[in-house]
């Protein structure tokens, strides 16, 4: 804690307001607002754009340098150096493991990775051609019915349960979506696989043959679960710790995270990506759309680009960007139409003054749908698998928050609507 102090003077209150200044380890200081409400005053800042809604070690960001941090360590070595289930294992627990905690928790997590055979019969509720991530919000709730054993919040042990069962079934849960979509039979989990190859076995494989998975493929697979582990406060995040604050059970809180991450403008911006490059078409009309993203008047944006806290390159672009070639190189599909356009695109971007001026760089989701193209997932499953990286963050965040003195999340407001007035009844209404 500083010894700095931050004042306020407002109109129609006597004196100066004096509130502490917070200092973290990184990062600009935070102002201590908590006790204007005691002085008649709310805080305004939609959006949050300069509001931290909690204190939290997990991840740092700063947007300004192009730098992401998990636990202290940069995500390009992470990437590099660690994998998938490794960083799962950093994020919730603050180190990396020693060799023997790895293969503990290796273990531990394919080891749940099967789903009640119940699970099934929710799948064949839905329609043939419902959205994955419908699917996803209602199965990752429905968790919740299967596991009455560890849903005390307060229990620590309960905590790390429901996390390992989440880390472990989301694989299985987003390869069931696939197959229900294409009307194949469900794929078990094979547990001797590592945990993006097992994806992979569950979504491309069948019961009739064994599957056979590239090595390469695999590896990027793990990358881009890595990559989506966790972006501090973002909406999907910042719901999840919202909802856990009212004490709902885990599985309610990711399901929430799920929903949040719906949204084109987080996690469905990557098939909103592969969306755009289909409908721009042909490079020949590249210029066309980048004049639409410029113009005012035109609710049209390149897809992809800016980022609320990056204002350089997004870290993860930069790695995704590498395994995009890697991938695309293993697959023989370089000369791939949209590609090509894509590439286009990101140069004009970069050189554009529009988007230098506003410091719209390519962001994560513009490489990995192009990525997950080659690698044979529809559109409609790309934010099914940033929610499955993403489902480590969504609980490390939910347990950090448990796990401290929290208080419900409850928002206040600007209330600009009618002032009080009397009821009128039906015959008497003009
Ligand atoms: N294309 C054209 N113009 C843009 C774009 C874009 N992709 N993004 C921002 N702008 C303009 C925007 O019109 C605004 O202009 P002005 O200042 O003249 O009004 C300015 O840049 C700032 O934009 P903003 O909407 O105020 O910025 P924000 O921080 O609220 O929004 C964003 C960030 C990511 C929602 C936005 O950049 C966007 O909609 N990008 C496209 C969708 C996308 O790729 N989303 C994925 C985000 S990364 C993954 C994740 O975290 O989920």
């Amino acid at each position: 804690m500083s010894d700095k102090k931050a004042q306020l003077k407002v109109d129609g209150i006597d004196g100066t307001i004096e509130m502490p200044v917070l200092s973290g380890t990184l990062g600009p200081d935070v102002v201590d607002v908590g006790s204007l409400t005691g002085k008649g005053l709310f805080t305004y800042d939609p959006g949050f754009v300069s509001t931290a809604a909690c204190e939290s070690k997990i991840t740092y960001i700063d947007g300004a340098k192009g730098q992401l941090l998990h636990r202290g360590y940069p995500i390009e070595q992470l990437a590099e150096q660690s994998d998938y289930l490794e960083t799962c294992y950093l994020l919730m627990n603050g180190e990396l493991p020693s060799a023997e905690e790895k293969k503990g928790y290796v273990e531990t997590i394919m080891n749940h990775t099967m789903v009640h055979e119940s699970i099934v019969n929710f799948f064949k509720g839905f329609r043939y051609d419902a959205h994955p991530m419908a699917m996803m919000c209602g199965v990752v709730g429905a968790l919740a019915s299967f596991y009455h054993d560890s849903l005390d919040i307060n229990d620590p042990e309960h905590r790390r349960i429901s996390a390992h069962r989440l880390i472990a079934k989301m694989p299985t849960l987003a390869a069931m979506c696939y197959k229900h979509s294409k009307g194949q039979p469900f794929m078990y989990p094979d547990n001797n696989l590592g945990y993006a190859e097992n994806f992979l076995h569950m979504m491309f494989g069948n019961p009739c043959e064994t599957s056979k998975i590239d090595p390469v493929v695999a590896k990027a697979m793990d990358i881009i679960f890595l990559l989506h582990a966790d972006h501090e406060q973002n909406a999907s995040t910042s719901t999840v710790r919202l909802a856990g604050s009212s004490g709902a059970n885990p599985f309610a809180c990711i399901s929430s995270g799920i929903a949040a991450l719906w949204g084109p403008a987080h996690g469905g911006a990557n098939e909103a990506v592969l969306n755009m490059l289909q409908e721009i078409g042909d490079e020949s009309r590249i210029d066309e759309f980048v004049k639409r993203a410029k113009d005012k008047n035109d609710p049209f944006r390149l897809m992809g680009f800016g980022h609320r806290v990056y204002k350089n390159f997004d870290p993860r672009s930069r790695v995704m960007q590498g395994i995009c070639d890697e991938v695309l190189g293993a697959m023989g599909a370089e000369n791939d139409p949209l590609l090509r356009i894509a590439k286009k695109l990101e140069k004009i971007a970069l050189e554009d003054e529009y988007f230098v001026e506003k410091k719209l760089y390519p962001n994560v989701d513009f490489y990995s749908g192009i990525i997950m193209k080659a690698i044979g997932i529809p559109t409609d499953m790309f934010t099914v698998i940033f929610a499955t990286g993403r489902t480590a963050g969504w609980i490390a965040h939910w347990n950090e928050m448990i796990s401290n003195p929290y208080k419900i999340g409850r928002p206040r407001q600007l209330y600009t609507g009618y002032t009080q007035r009397d009821y009128v009844p039906a015959d008497k209404r003009k």
